[in-house]
């Protein structure tokens, strides 16, 4: 399968688990089609100081999508059955009730219908606390459809030193999820 990925940015807090994911896949070799929220792209700014027009430059071989372009090709589960996978990273609880009740407002919420009615893999790094019962039911709808719900919850037994190292750890998770091979993070090794 060639590797290609639809990666989402929408308006939770931890954009950085977005910005990650494009710097590591883009590394890899990863065809990447950025679609970010408008409230994406406003948490984006004021969490790592960045534009569209800044994460384009950086990034020139990303294709960056309008969450307007509902009849981009990767609408389409005929162009999305041939991608590894689909990940909103960080997904709000907004865009996480749109998937979890097939409400498509934007490119974001069809791409990710899209994928569970394709069976493409979808990570969902989901972002809220605490979570109330409505954000709860509607993971578990979408986990009931097939989409992996991967809390922003890093786990603390691989001693991180930094917030890279716990960025990393999610990451690794969410690549973990599709079977991409990496070094993010170290894995655990029991002491017996
Ligand atoms: C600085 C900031 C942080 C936010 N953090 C969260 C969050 O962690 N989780 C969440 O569900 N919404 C959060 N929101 C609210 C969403 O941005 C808002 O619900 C928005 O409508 C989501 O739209 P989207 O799903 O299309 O991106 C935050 C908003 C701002 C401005």
């Amino acid at each position: 399968m060639a590797k290609k990925a639809v990666l989402c940015i929408t308006g939770a807090s931890g954009s950085i688990y977005g910005y990650r994911l494009l710097e590591v896949l883009d590394g890899m070799g990863f065809n990447l089609d950025l679609i970010v929220s408008t409230a994406g792209a406003v948490v984006l700014k004021e969490e790592l100081g960045l534009s569209l027009k800044d994460i384009q430059q950086r990034f020139p071989r990303v294709r960056l999508v309008s969450e307007k372009a509902i009849a981009d090709s990767v609408a389409s589960g005929s162009r999305l059955i041939n991608y590894t996978g689909v990940l909103v990273a960080p997904c709000s609880m907004s865009t996480l009730a749109c998937v979890a009740n097939g409400i498509n407002q934007n490119l974001i919420h069809r791409v990710c219908e899209t994928a569970l009615k394709e069976r493409v893999p979808l990570v969902l790094i989901v972002r809220e606390a605490p979570y109330s019962l409505i954000h709860l039911e509607n993971m578990l709808k979408v986990a009931r459809a097939g989409a992996t719900i991967l809390p922003a919850s890093p786990a603390f037994y691989h001693k991180p030193k930094s917030v890279e190292e716990i960025v990393d750890f999610i990451v690794g998770k969410a690549l973990d999820n599709l079977r991409i091979e990496h070094n993010l993070y170290k894995r655990w090794k029991s002491q017996d």
